[in-house]
């Protein structure tokens, strides 16, 4: 008989766990991961922050060298897959080949959304999504350089706080009035401002780039209000793409994503998502290192028909300023409160849903309470105000306290 086989394109965070997933499950059969990049899947957080930071001591790699041949994981690197014939369940290879599947999961991930007004000014102009990018930008942040960071999101502010760090000089344009404004509620988003001004940033708020040209050796961003930027190079963060080229030419549902259900089921039965390229039908796509990780791992499971771990809120986390910011649940909850003092970190920050129950917490260079925080927001907890912002009610006994069935 022939062994089932299962294809994963994308190896990336979320292929990568997948193929090790499918494996630990005692999955038999041939397991074949295909990625365009060069590399063997590395984690990209790295990418922004030490990767240009101490380049040397930096390893990014998700498995540890010989781990895909000790598992009997098939890495096809560098190369393309083309295109998905679902009826058939063949997928088609850039080198020529079709490969037929059992199961099929696409973790295609995301790219870097593209600004061709930007993309026309050529050399200094960098976005930031691979190894060779962050290489690549890396030689631009050195002492004196003028750069320029377009958008405030997550990689802008990233790059900013590691620019400086490397001696550059920054300015951040960014059209909307709040830095990280997609996944940062007003209070986060302030304090890493002030943060950032303080290291020197200068940010630029409501300014839309109406032109951009070289002159006389120098980038110029002329913004809509007539305000001149010169810099030495542009580095621009505005947001991604997800990958579903495979998915859109096989049919599948899409949604800003290609649209999955808690299983990573597609809507094709033999077809699979994870990752920065799924998304929940009426949720947001998650574009964060955890939903990777753990969409990667359910996927596999639902693969091999197993059973899911129970889902908790979703976290991420970003290093800026020398400031360790850990975000669990709905950063978007209409009000926030602090415990502890903003101008003096570190502190924690709860989000309370319309019904004063917990929906998100926010910590900064205390990582070692995510843990409960994150239990009081999967719980919903709804805690008195005063209890909440006291820092000398431990966290944990409260998780402990909230976590305790309610007496009859
Ligand atoms: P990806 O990592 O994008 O991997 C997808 C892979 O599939 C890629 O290698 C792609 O080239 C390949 N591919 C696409 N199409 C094809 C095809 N047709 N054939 C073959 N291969 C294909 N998250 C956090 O939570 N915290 C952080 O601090 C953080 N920092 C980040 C910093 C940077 C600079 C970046 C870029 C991301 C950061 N993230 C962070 C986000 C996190 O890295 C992503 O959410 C995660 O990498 C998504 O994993 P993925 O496997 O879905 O996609
Ligand atoms: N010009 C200038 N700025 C823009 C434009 C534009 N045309 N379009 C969007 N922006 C701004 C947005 O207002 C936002 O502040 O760019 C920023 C994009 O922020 P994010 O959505 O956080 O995207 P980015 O910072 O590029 O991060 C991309 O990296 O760290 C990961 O998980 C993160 O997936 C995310 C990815």
């Amino acid at each position: 008989m022939n062994r089932p086989v299962h294809v994963i394109v994308g190896a990336g965070q979320a292929g990568a766990n997948a193929a090790a997933e499918l494996r630990r499950q005692g999955f038999s059969g041939r397991v074949l991961l295909v990625g365009d990049e060069p590399h063997a899947p590395y984690e990209r957080p790295p990418l922004s922050k030490d990767v240009l930071l101490r380049p040397q001591d930096t390893r990014c790699a998700v498995h540890p060298e010989g781990f895909y041949e000790e598992q009997g994981i098939e890495l096809k690197l560098g190369v393309s897959a083309l295109a998905l014939d679902p009826q058939a369940r063949v997928l088609r290879l850039a080198d020529g080949q079709d490969i037929a599947y059992d199961k099929l999961l696409l973790a295609t991930g995301a790219r870097a959304r593209r600004l061709p007004l930007l993309d026309a000014l050529g050399a200094n102009v960098h976005t930031l999504r691979t190894l060779e990018d962050a290489r690549r930008l890396g030689a631009e942040l050195r002492p004196g350089r003028r750069i320029a960071l377009v958008g405030a999101g997550v990689i802008g502010l990233e790059l900013a706080s590691s620019a400086v760090e490397l001696g550059a000089r920054v300015t951040v344009v960014e059209p909307t009035r709040a830095a990280m404004g997609r996944c940062a509620p007003p209070l986060l988003s302030g304090f890493l401002c002030d943060a950032h001004r303080r290291r020197g940033v200068n940010f630029l708020f409501g300014a839309g780039i109406e032109d951009a040209r070289r002159e006389d050796g120098d980038i110029v961003l002329e913004l809509q209000d007539g305000a001149r930027i010169l810099a030495d190079a542009v580095i621009y963060g505005i947001g991604v793409e997800p990958d579903i080229a495979l998915a859109q030419g096989a049919g599948l549902d899409l949604d800003g994503g290609v649209v999955v259900d808690a299983a990573c089921r597609t809507s094709d039965p033999h077809i699979y998502a994870a990752g920065d390229v799924a998304v929940r039908r009426g949720q947001a796509r998650r574009e964060t290192w955890e939903n990777a990780q753990k969409q990667g791992i359910a996927a596999a499971r639902a693969m091999l028909g197993l059973a899911l771990d129970a889902e908790g809120a979703p976290w991420f986390w970003t290093d800026q300023c020398g400031y360790n910011v850990q975000c669990v649940g709905d950063m978007a909850a209409p009000r926030w409160i602090v415990r502890g003092d903003l101008a003096a970190p570190p502190f924690v920050l709860f989000g309370l849903d319309g019904e004063g129950a917990l929906a998100g917490a926010i910590t900064v260079n205390l990582g070692r309470e995510m843990r409960s925080a994150r239990e009081l927001v999967d719980r919903r907890a709804r805690l008195a105000l005063d209890v909440l912002q006291d820092p000398g009610q431990a966290l944990r006994a409260l998780a402990r306290a909230v976590g305790e069935p309610q007496p009859a």
